[in-house]
């Protein structure tokens, strides 16, 4: 078994020596910005504060679905259909599909490969080096706190609707942000804030949580589907494509979101029981779950109703409703906002992993790294992503955080499948439990297919990234250049105090 691959036999001594090595290399290659980490030491990285390892792989598909299914197949769809696809956004599903397929690939091969908290982060670590790492780490920033903060704002719409069927007015004031004219939108804090609470509590906790809603939701999918299915009517999906293939590709760029969140399975690989078999399953299998029942909602939806009938808050039920099936409606109402809590548990989750992974390195303050004592949580990081999610859905409109949200994954899957190319060069002989097929086909494919969807954004966009490129880039030379490097070091002596350990014992013990 190749040195440095997960599971492999480490013999005494073997470590001082990758101790010795890493002090010697202490120069302007290993402490550059193109310093790479070996799979070993982001392993060995990890026993220092290591999480509980209490997920098995069925937890992971649930997670997956947790954060896969929410905001939008329940909104987007509708909106993407009326105003980009028609009809056509069945074929919108598939093309997004098609780039997550390919991607998933590669995520499923560097998360089984390199099992350690924080996802994409971690690969660029192993793969194109520290600065890399820091862009990529910004990026998942990006697409987990100020996509937690989107999916907030959009559970507060529902919520805000329930109360409303139910005779209650709650006041715009507290509901909307100043951009729509209100102070802050306080249901999207207030379900943030329980959340938060419940993160800090454990995985396992919150896993059970998640595995609740997310059967609640799936129910609530099958409701509408067996519900309104009796009820399409083909002509609906005349013209298919009334926007042309232009427009299918803008509605894939949208609908993207939908998916988001697969990815969030591999921030959990670090608190898998057998992360080498269980992540590649909860990846994979979570995706093609939600396709099926994506294209499926899509289909259905747009053959009950007009498609230009669906640019609204609440398409699913609305069209139940059309149908006069108002406790049917109601119900999927329920669902949607049972699954749009479970997309912010997970997206959540998945920040405060990444953070996890960046403050280890130093990238981020590292004291806020540990681990509580009773709960086995990162509790600083959580609070703090927290606070972070409330301020972003109290106080931003939720279409600008939902776009920035898209560019950053995007940008995210890209870097991953450029690392699986990478990583099969510099480390050909690493063990790998899941090797992504023909990955000199499938990685550039979902670089091609990711890229596509990036130059389908708006303009603005492109505009908000970069501003928050700028922001990330002040932090990484003011703060995290200086810091990591004290952390290389203290790694170094840590790995090496650790070798002279082993060492010792091996003396006493006569291997
Ligand atoms: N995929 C997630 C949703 O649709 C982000 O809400």
């Amino acid at each position: 078994m190749p040195q440095g691959a997960p599971g492999a036999q480490t013999r005494p001594g073997q470590l001082f020596w990758h101790g010795v090595i890493n002090v010697q290399q202490e120069g302007a290659v290993k402490m550059g910005i193109f310093h790479t980490k070996s799979i070993a030491e982001i392993i060995k990285g990890t026993e220092r504060h290591a999480l509980k390892k209490t997920l098995g792989s069925l937890d992971l598909v649930l997670l997956g679905i947790g954060c896969i299914i929410g905001t939008g197949i329940f909104v987007l769809t509708g909106v993407a259909a009326a105003k980009y696809a028609g009809p056509g956004i069945m074929l919108s599903f598939i093309l997004s599909a098609l780039a997550c397929g390919f991607a998933a690939m590669a995520y499923a091969e560097l998360a089984a490969m390199i099992p350690a908290a924080g996802s994409a982060y971690t690969f660029a670590y192993a793969s194109i080096g520290k600065l890399g790492a820091f862009i990529v780490g910004w990026a998942l920033i990006c697409e987990y706190t100020v996509g937690a903060a989107a999916v907030a704002a959009g559970w507060s719409g529902y919520a805000v609707g329930l109360f409303k069927t139910a005779g209650i007015d709650l006041p715009k004031a507290w509901t909307a942000v100043p951009a729509d004219g209100g102070i802050v939108n306080a249901p999207a804090v207030l379900i943030v804030a329980f959340l938060t609470y419940l993160l800090v509590l454990g995985s396992k906790e919150s896993a059970k949580f998640n595995k609740i809603l997310v059967f609640i939701k799936l129910a609530c999918v099958a409701l509408f589907l067996l519900l309104a299915s009796p009820h399409v009517e083909p002509m609906n999906w005349q013209p298919f494509l009334p926007f042309g293939l232009g427009g299918v590709a803008t509605g894939a760029a949208i609908v993207f979101f939908a998916y988001i969140g697969f990815d969030a399975v591999s921030t959990a690989a670090e608190e898998c029981k057998n992360p080498n078999r269980d992540i590649p399953i909860g990846i994979i299998g979570s995706l093609v779950a939600c396709t099926i029942l994506y294209i499926a909602v899509a289909a259905v939806l747009t053959g009950v109703v007009p498609y230009a009938s669906l640019n609204n808050s609440e398409p699913v039920a609305y069209a139940l409703r059309t149908l006069g099936m108002n406790f049917g409606s109601a119900l999927v109402a329920v669902g949607a906002i049972c699954g749009i809590t479970t997309v912010l548990l997970v997206m959540m989750y998945g920040q405060t992993r990444v953070a996890l992974a960046m403050s280890r390195d130093g990238m981020i303050p590292q004291s806020l790294v540990k681990i509580h004592p009773k709960y086995g949580t990162p509790d600083k990081i959580t609070i703090a992503t927290g606070i972070v999610v409330c301020i972003l859905s109290g106080l931003l409109p939720i279409n600008i955080i939902a776009e920035l949200c898209n560019m950053g994954t995007l940008f995210a899957f890209c870097v991953v499948s450029i690392g699986v190319m990478v990583l099969r060069k510099t480390e050909p002989d690493a063990l790998r439990p899941f090797r992504c097929p023909a990955v000199s086909i499938v990685a550039p494919l979902a670089v091609l297919f990711c890229g596509f969807l990036i130059s389908q954004l708006p303009t603005n966009t492109f505009l908000f990234f970069g501003c928050w490129y700028a922001i990330g880039m002040a932090v990484y030379f003011t703060y995290s250049r200086h810091n990591t490097l004290l952390v290389e070091k203290s790694n170094a002596e840590f790995t090496l105090r650790q070798g002279h350990l082993e060492n010792g014992s091996a003396e006493t013990t006569g291997l």
